[in-house]
């Protein structure tokens, strides 16, 4: 199977390639005891990210989509597989060699209140990126933190304060400026508005939206909320225990989900015609998400999926395009074999 699940055109800006993390746990038994369990956080991850393209990375908790995002800057080491960012490989790289691609590519954290210094003024905060990359002097670094204050909307003379004396959507917009400060081209947005009020969520994401325009961005947008990315995706992937396991148009996924698994997301968020919420099939997920600890034969869906036979306990379906246009999943009820078909009917 390639690996060419849309035809997008040109190198990507970000790719994973057959990616593996797992994690060894600590308690590794220093006596000598059982192996360590080995968390498949990422367990095989295909994933093109074309420039000015926005993907959103959906699954509940624990799926491993931080870790993907973090892998595919290399701030997570791949235990496997390749990570590519602007058509180098990454992997291979000395973190001497990887500083300069450093400034090309940002996170945005869950919690603004964690992710800024205190103890740090804002205008040192934005214009350490700048210092550190050899961008500006400090006295061009600070024209830089007024304009890109001005940017994100906040009053340039916010400068001289520290990140106690803000909002949570406030420390936001700062954290977003620090990203933004030194004209990176990816930017891995880790569920930036989860942490937020209502209230001001969708003002954060019209930020992102507006610096997508200004500043030709190309992102990973990490949610678990399938509402927030219906607006702003152009590709929505969606991540079940380590495995993308559906992706395409939000279109396609929203309009015409295809994995059980997708399905079940989807009817778990509500639905705003009463009417329609009272008779709407609810496929709600049962069981527990397994351990990503776990050894895997089969379709790792089989524990909860409601179609489940004994193929799909024996065979593990990979992601494969079900339509022209970039619609791939991972499920044998749409891209099975005769074998599949058959064992239905068993
Ligand atoms: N540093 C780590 N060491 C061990 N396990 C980890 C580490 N980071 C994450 N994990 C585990 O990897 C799995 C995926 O985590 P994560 O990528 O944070 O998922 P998500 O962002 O979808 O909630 C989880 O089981 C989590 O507990
Ligand atoms: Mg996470």
């Amino acid at each position: 199977m390639t690996n060419s699940l849309s035809e997008k055109s040109g190198t990507p800006i970000a790719e994973a390639i057959s990616l593996k993390v797992h994690y060894r746990t600590a308690n590794s038994g220093s006596m000598g005891r059982a192996a360590a369990p080995v968390v498949r956080a990422v367990d095989g991850v295909d994933l093109a990210i074309a420039e000015g393209e926005t993907v959103a990375l959906v699954g509940e908790s624990g799926c491993g989509k931080s870790t993907l995002g973090r892998a595919l800057l290399r701030l997570e080491e791949a235990t496997e597989g390749v990570v590519r960012g602007a058509g180098k490989d990454l992997t291979v790289l000395s973190e001497t060699l990887l500083r300069p691609l450093r400034r090309s590519m940002q996170m945005v954290f869950q919690d603004p209140f964690s992710s800024l210094n205190p103890r740090m003024k804002i205008e040192e905060t934005l214009s350490e990126p700048l210092l550190v990359h050899g961008l500006a002097t400090r006295r061009e670094a600070k024209g830089r933190v007024a304009e890109i204050l001005d940017v994100v909307g906040l009053d340039p003379r916010v400068a001289q304060r520290y990140p106690h004396e803000f909002s949570g959507g406030q420390r936001q917009r700062i954290a977003i400026a620090r990203a933004v400060i030194a004209r990176p081209k990816f930017v891995v947005a880790d569920e930036p508005i989860s942490a937020l009020d209502i209230s001001v969520q969708a003002q954060i994401l019209d930020l992102f939206e507006d610096l997508k325009g200004r500043f030709a961005l190309t992102y990973l947008f990490i949610s678990h909320d399938l509402a927030v990315v219906r607006h702003i995706a152009d590709t929505v992937a969606v991540m079940y225990l380590g495995r993308i396991v559906e992706q395409g148009s939000p279109d396609d996924v929203f309009g015409n989900p295809l994995h059980p698994y997708t399905q079940a997301l989807l009817d778990a968020v509500p639905v705003p015609d009463p009417e329609r919420e009272r008779h709407r099939a609810i496929t709600r997920l049962s069981g527990e998400l397994p351990s990503p600890a776990s050894v895997f034969v089969g379709c790792r869906f089989q524990s909860r999926c409601p179609h489940a036979t004994d193929y799909c306990r024996a065979n593990d379906p990979a992601l494969s395009p079900v339509a022209a246009g970039g619609h791939a999943v991972a499920c044998f009820l749409h891209t099975g074999n005769a074998d599949f078909r058959h064992s239905k009917q068993a």
